[in-house]
Formats: structure tokens, C-alpha cells, sequence
């Protein structure tokens, strides 16, 4: 393989995969650089194109550290971050979907009476949300656990904000022996993921805006089933149909309605207006090697 032509050098890189011990690692570089190889010649990529590529990813490198990590933020603007979600969920017709899981869940949120809100501050339209988590066979599934996350009215996340109190907007919750679970949170708002950096250039540079539409984050488990990692999004919402990281399905799309019934209000003990959730979750028993 001395001959390293645009004809030839495709085969010598994978050629000099050959005895690669790992398969796995082999199969997943191999086809790595057939596609890299096959992009290069499909677009001629020039020099020029080159370096400022080579220029983005280290700036984009540069800008990672324990609080950013700005790689995984292009992974979430190419849709690869949902590709991935997409091909290891691949479930049954009936159980919720997943979706992105995104920089801002933080490990232990208070686990909260049920009902209670998850709101420090009282900021925000309150909203309840109410439902059962199910297995794939409509069964209720006791004490499940619902760990959910949301930005404030200001469209930022907690730990975005030093005016949030600690834990503001974070909570966990467990059903009941009835397989239901009622928390109160607010209701969302579309926000701009954080676009100060090199992925936020690439957006512009792209004409693309770097919105999500309004959503709650919930990541859903319980012993035997196969965890989720979900959103409910508010049906209207004007960027549902452009979501800057593709983290949009159908079926998670629901009615906010809202109310103004005092005696409602007071039996939710929130503030009116406020809106009203209704939503079963429904999860994937596990197989009996523990896998889904
Ligand atoms: C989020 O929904 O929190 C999120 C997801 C991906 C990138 C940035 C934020
Ligand atoms: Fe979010």
C-alpha cells in the first residue's frame, strides 16, 4: 500500500484496520473513514474548507470544560444526538418515546410529596400535571420515579441563573399504589439553547435560529422497566416545527389548558390562571437479561 492516490487511499486505510483487535471499533472506524473519504470526494472539499473545519472543532474543543460541553451541543444542531436516541430506543408501538436529554439535568433534585411544586420562586404560570405511569400492557406501575427539570419564565435553567434559587424548578416524584403522580411545575417557555459559542456562529452562519419549543423535561423509572428520557412540549408552540437540536415527536405534545375556576385553583393550592396536564407515561418491561 505504498501508493497513497485519491484512487487508493480509501483501501489503505482500511486496510491498515485490518488487524485491529477490537471488531467492534474496527466495523465502526472503518465505515467512519469510507464516509468521511466518500464526503470529501462528493463535495471537493478544498483546503481552505478544511482548515476553517479543523479551525471550528478545536474552537469548539476550547469551549468544553465540566460546565459546557459544546461537542455534545453539535451533536444536538446535526440531529446526531437524536439519530442516536432514535436507534437504541426502538420500542413498541405503545410506549412513550425518548428525546434529547440535553446539558442541564442536575443529580439530586428533593424528592417532593405528590402534588406538590416544584417552583422556588413562584414565578411563571402554574400548571398541574397529572397522570399514570403504565406498563405496555396498560398495567399501573406503584412507585415509579418522575425526576423532572424546567427553565424558569425567563427561559433559563437554574443553574443558568444565580437569581434561582438552588434546585429551583426540579423535583422528583413517585407514583402512587395506583400507578398515578400529580406535581405542579410551570408552565414552559421556548428558550435559546446557549449560542455564545462556536455552535451558535455555525446556527447563524446556517440562517438557523437557536430556539426549542416550550417544554418539561422528565426522566421516568421504575424496577423491571426500561427508563425513559422524555419531554411533554406545549401543542401551539411556534417553534414545534424547528426545534434547534430535533428534539420534537408527535406523540409528546399535549393540550395546556387553562383555567380559571378559583375552587379548582385552591384545590391544586395554586395561583389563577393555571393550566392543566393530563398525561400517561408508559414504560418498557425489561427482558430477562435486564436489557429492553
Ligand atoms: C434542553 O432541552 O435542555 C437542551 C437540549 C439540548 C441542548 C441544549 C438544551
Ligand atoms: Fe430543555
Amino acid at each position: 500500500m505504498s501508493n497513497n492516490s485519491e484512487e487508493q487511499i480509501t483501501q489503505n486505510v482500511l486496510d491498515s484496520m485490518a488487524h485491529a483487535p477490537a471488531p467492534r471499533l474496527k466495523q465502526v472506524m472503518s465505515s467512519l473513514v469510507s464516509h468521511i473519504h466518500t464526503f470529501i470526494r462528493e463535495v471537493e472539499l478544498t483546503q481552505e474548507e478544511w482548515a476553517l473545519g479543523i479551525q471550528f472543532l478545536t474552537r469548539t474543543g476550547h469551549m468544553c470544560d465540566e460546565k459546557r460541553q459544546e461537542f455534545i451541543l453539535l451533536s444536538d444542531i446535526t440531529g446526531v444526538t437524536m439519530l442516536v436516541d432514535g436507534v437504541n430506543h426502538r420500542l413498541p408501538d405503545r410506549a412513550t418515546e425518548s428525546t434529547i436529554f440535553g446539558p442541564f439535568y442536575r443529580e439530586g433534585a428533593p424528592e417532593l410529596p405528590m402534588g406538590a411544586t416544584i417552583s422556588k420562586d413562584g414565578r411563571g404560570e402554574p400548571v398541574v400535571v397529572t397522570g399514570r405511569v403504565l406498563s405496555t400492557e396498560r398495567t399501573s406501575i406503584p412507585g415509579a420515579l418522575l425526576d423532572v427539570w424546567e427553565t424558569d419564565e425567563n427561559g433559563l435553567y437554574e443553574q443558568q441563573d444565580p437569581e434561582q434559587p438552588e434546585m429551583n424548578l426540579r423535583g422528583k416524584f413517585r407514583t402512587g399504589s395506583d400507578g398515578r403522580y400529580c406535581f405542579v411545575g410551570i408552565k414552559p417557555v421556548s428558550y435559546a439553547i446557549p449560542d455564545d459559542g462556536p455552535v451558535g456562529q455555525l446556527l447563524r452562519t446556517l440562517g438557523r435560529h437557536p430556539f426549542r419549543p416550550a417544554h418539561i423535561h422528565l426522566l421516568i423509572s421504575a424496577g423491571g422497566f426500561a427508563p425513559v428520557t422524555t419531554h411533554l412540549f406545549v401543542k401551539g408552540d411556534p417553534y414545534l416545527g424547528s426545534d434547534a437540536v430535533f428534539g420534537t415527536k408527535d406523540s409528546l405534545v399535549v393540550d395546556f389548558t387553562r383555567h380559571d375556576s378559583e375552587e379548582e385553583a385552591a384545590q391544586y393550592q395554586v395561583t389563577m390562571p393555571f393550566y392543566r396536564v393530563e398525561y400517561d407515561f408508559v414504560l418498557k418491561p425489561l427482558g430477562p437479561t435486564g436489557g429492553a
